[in-house]
Order: structure tokens, then C-alpha cells, then sequence
């Protein structure tokens, strides 16, 4: 099983930034920093096209690359697509799979499923995304939550999640400032259920082992609380990613929260 005391940083940089060139210092400060900072694991998830560059040249033991998605099939006829063994082959060790952006432009709940299969099949580490669009007062957002969960692990063995990560997103948090953030509170409570779900899947054990990390808005300001009082395992953090000082900031949020235990 995953160790839950790991702490994960993931950093989603979507389509940015524009040349390899920044990339590759982006890169090269992240890893400076990320080096110096024993609290935590971080993972940069570039643009795919970048990634065999920078997962060569920067990989460390406290700094990963991984990938924004993957396809489901190893090879064929799939124009634009990327196998998980390709990922693989090139160093990278994570991919982000149902990511609401993706989710956007068509993905359903049954291709992430397959999408997870593959990547954990090839060895990656999966981060699997899930996160409502809008709240209500009824609670149909943990109906919705129970149900991308429920299709994306469909058929998955218990023995298979020892790779596996969850990232919970709420959708109308994602791309806001820090004070759209979900708080500390309701992330811890977005926990539990996430690993009530395990629970009534897979047990007890895996339910208190899988690892869950909260994006949507992360910034320097909201960081060590949300992990700290969150009770989450990490963050996934999008365009405060792409600020080397906000994202150094991020990474010093984790040496803070390890420090108060
Ligand atoms: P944000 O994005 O940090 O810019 O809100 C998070 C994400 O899309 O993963």
C-alpha cells in the first residue's frame, strides 16, 4: 500500500509555459528548491512534449515528471495519443488521469477508468482526479463524487492501488485566487468521505493507505493550512506552479506542517 505519510506536491502546469526553454528553468529552480525540502515528494507534470527533456535532466530523489494524461492502449492507430509505457520509457513516473479540464473537452468516468487501468499497468504512479462542478445543499455533490470514484476503480484489485493517488478538485475552485480555495474544514471532510468510499470497496486498511491531495486555487497562504488541518496528503497546485517564488513558497509549506507534528 502507498505510504500515507508521504507528502506529495504536484504541479499541473497545463499548457504552459510556451518554450522549452523557460520550461527547463522552471525546472532547474524547482529542483534546487525541491532538493532542500525533506517534507516532501514534488512531481511536475509539463506539457508531454517536455517531458523526456526534463525528467532526464532534472529527476531527483525529491523531485518526479509525469504527464497531464495518457491513452488507454499500448499502440495502434491512435493519432495524437500517448501510451503509459511511453511515459514510462522517458522517465516520467506519474500521470494526472480525469482531470475536470479533460473531463471538459469529452472524457467520461469510463475512459479514466481505462486510463487508470493502463497506467498502472505500465507501473505509473496514477493520479486519479474527481471533483464536483457545483455544490448544493442536498449533498448531491458526494453522490456524484461516490459515482466518478465508483467507475473509475470499477474492477480494480486492491492489489493494484498501492499505485494509485486521489486528487479531489472541486471544479469552481480551479483557476480561482487562494481565497477561493476549499477550507481546511471542508477538505477534511471531503477526505473522509473520499476514504468512506474505500472503505466500502476495499477494506478498511486501503481506505486508511491511499493517498489524497486537494487542488483547486492553492496558494503560499492557503498551503500549510489545508494540509495541516485538510488531514491531506499533498496538493496539486496549477498556476501557481508556474511561479517559481509562489511555488518555492508551496514547497515551504510542507517543511512548516512536518515541523508542527
Ligand atoms: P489551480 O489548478 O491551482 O490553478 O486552481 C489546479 C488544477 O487544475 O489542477
Amino acid at each position: 500500500m502507498a505510504n500515507v505519510s508521504q507528502k506529495y506536491l504536484i504541479a499541473n502546469w497545463k499548457l504552459y509555459p510556451a518554450r522549452l526553454a523557460e520550461a527547463k528553468m522552471l525546472a532547474g529552480i524547482a529542483k534546487k528548491r525541491a532538493n532542500r525540502c525533506r517534507g516532501v515528494l514534488t512531481v511536475i507534470c509539463p506539457p508531454a512534449i517536455y517531458l523526456a527533456e526534463l525528467a532526464g535532466r532534472y529527476s531527483s530523489q525529491r523531485l518526479s515528471f509525469g504527464a497531464q494524461d495518457c491513452f488507454f492502449e499500448e499502440r495502434g492507430a491512435f493519432t495524437g495519443e500517448i501510451s503509459a509505457q511511453m511515459i514510462k520509457d522517458v522517465r516520467g513516473q506519474y500521470v494526472i488521469l480525469g482531470h475536470s479540464e479533460r473531463r471538459a473537452l469529452g472524457e467520461t468516468d469510463e475512459t479514466v477508468s481505462k486510463k487508470v487501468r493502463a497506467a498502472l499497468g505500465a507501473g505509473l504512479t496514477a493520479l486519479l482526479c474527481v471533483g464536483e462542478r457545483e455544490r448544493d445543499d442536498e449533498g448531491r455533490y458526494l453522490a456524484f463524487l461516490d459515482s466518478q470514484l465508483g467507475t473509475a476503480l470499477a474492477g480494480l484489485s486492491r492489489q493494484k492501488l498501492g499505485k494509485l493517488l486521489i486528487a479531489y478538485e472541486p471544479v469552481w475552485a480551479i483557476g480561482k485566487g487562494a481565497e477561493s480555495a476549499m477550507s481546511p474544514h471542508d477538505v477534511h471532510e471531503i477526505s473522509l468521505f473520499i476514504r468512506k468510499v474505500f472503505r466500502e470497496r476495499y477494506g478498511e486498511k486501503v481506505a486508511f493507505a491511499v493517498p489524497i491531495l486537494y487542488g483547486g486555487a492553492v496558494a503560499p497562504e492557503n498551503a500549510a493550512p489545508i494540509v495541516r488541518d485538510g488531514e491531506v496528503q499533498g496538493l496539486l497546485v496549477g498556476h501557481m506552479s508556474l511561479d517559481p517564488k509562489a511555488f518555492g513558497e508551496i514547497m515551504g509549506a510542507f517543511e512548516e506542517v512536518g515541523e508542527g507534528r
